[in-house]
């Protein structure tokens, strides 16, 4: 069968995914930035007393579904702190898809970044507009594409990150908006899964964090990451809420999140919006750590978040440093082809304000170990 030859290469090129079995070393792979997932038995009543009778399951899409109270609830207080309409979406990747193949529509180019998540991709590839790409966090090049191309097209989407899930990065917003200024059919759309609960006052993201939420289009976040929970939602203008209600095929086509999962992710926003000191803390923690990586591999470290990558050159390593890194009581994921490009696999450390300095200190040990 040709499945099995495909599953056979991917084994000879050490590319073969496996769902791991448990971990219980320090963990550096789940996305619980704030460290609340860990702390959910601190919850349960409060989450208890908010669920007395609402339903486990939404049973219907948003549009068909009779009880709309937990959403819009949600919806509402979510208005409130972004200044935007807000539309709930069951996940991240169903917030992409569904947006950005609304968005490309014929008459549209959408440029994005080559660094955008799958979900951003896939979401480019099912829409009909135009598309282009631009290299990664290249301001130059995408204002020379936006020369050439913008004045044919009446919208322009332009599709980045703001915290870039594999290297840790961050997009250059403030000169995004200022193209946007230039090139006034420009939409912007900035997706901060990795920023959410993270960035920010009140965790509202990169685009809280620099003053810019009104300057942007649409802002994706989602809640299975800092928030400790799950789904997503999009902070738009009303206009292109309605558009999205309208014609995002994951939003109309698929049930909508079950109203209990809409509470817990309302209790565990109302806690990420007053963790102000957590976030000062993880940050602080975080440039620690990307100082002392650099100075272990000698090499720079293009991260300025939470998430920092340790670099290994081949799959074959990448493997290897994360067996040795196992074997002394640490979780970290090898990160490989597909989801980054050949030549720069590397370890995907994500830090938890829940870690401490010791505990860091033996990860440093054992990267050390891992690079002999
Ligand atoms: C940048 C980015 N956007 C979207 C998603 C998808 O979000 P979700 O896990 O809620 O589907 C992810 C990863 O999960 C991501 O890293």
């Amino acid at each position: 069968m040709i499945y099995e030859d495909i599953l056979t290469s991917l084994e000879s090129e050490h590319r073969l995914r496996r769902i791991p079995d448990s971990q219980n070393g320090i963990d550096l792979i789940s996305n619980d930035y704030m460290g609340l997932a860990q702390r959910r038995n601190e919850f349960d009543g409060e989450f208890r007393a908010l669920c007395y009778d609402t339903p486990n399951s939404a049973s219907a899409s948003r549009l068909l579904q009779r009880d709309q109270e937990a959403h819009g609830r949600l919806e509402t207080y979510l208005d409130a702190l972004y200044g935007k309409q807000t539309l709930l979406m069951n996940s991240g990747y169903h917030a992409n898809v569904g947006a950005l193949s609304a968005l490309s529509v014929a008459g549209t180019l959408t440029v994005s970044d080559k660094l955008i998540h799958a979900s951003m991709i896939d979401g480019i590839r099912l829409g009909h507009g135009d598309t282009a790409r631009f290299a990664h966090n290249d301001m130059d090049m995408l204002r020379k594409i936006l020369e050439r191309k913008a004045s044919s097209y009446r919208s322009v989407i332009v599709a980045v990150e703001s915290v870039y899930s594999m290297d840790g990065d961050v997009a250059p917003l403030y000169e995004l908006v200022k193209l946007k200024r230039e090139f006034p059919n420009i939409i912007l759309y900035v997706d901060e899964a990795h920023a959410f609960g993270v960035f920010g006052e009140r965790g509202l993201g990169l685009a809280e964090e620099l003053d810019l939420i009104q300057e942007i289009d649409i802002i994706i976040a989602t809640l299975g990451k800092a928030a400790a929970g799950y789904g997503a939602f999009i902070a738009t203008s009303e206009t292109l809420r309605s558009y999205f209600i309208n014609s995002a095929r994951s939003f109309i086509f698929s049930t909508a999140l079950p109203p209990s999962l809409i509470a817990w992710n309302q209790l565990m926003i109302e806690k990420l919006t007053s963790m102000t000191d957590e976030r000062r803390q993880l940050h602080e923690l975080a440039q620690w750590f990307r100082n002392e990586v650099e100075a272990i591999t000698g090499r720079g470290c293009q991260s300025r978040s939470q998430i920092i990558p340790v670099h290994a050159g081949s799959a074959e390593k990448a493997i290897a440093m994360a067996a040795s890194l196992r074997e002394n009581g640490i979780d970290a994921l090898p990160i490989r082809r597909p989801t980054v490009a050949a030549g720069t696999e590397r370890l995907r450390l994500s830090l938890s304000v829940a870690l401490t300095r010791e505990d860091l200190v033996k990860v440093l040990d054992a990267i050390r170990l891992s690079l002999l």
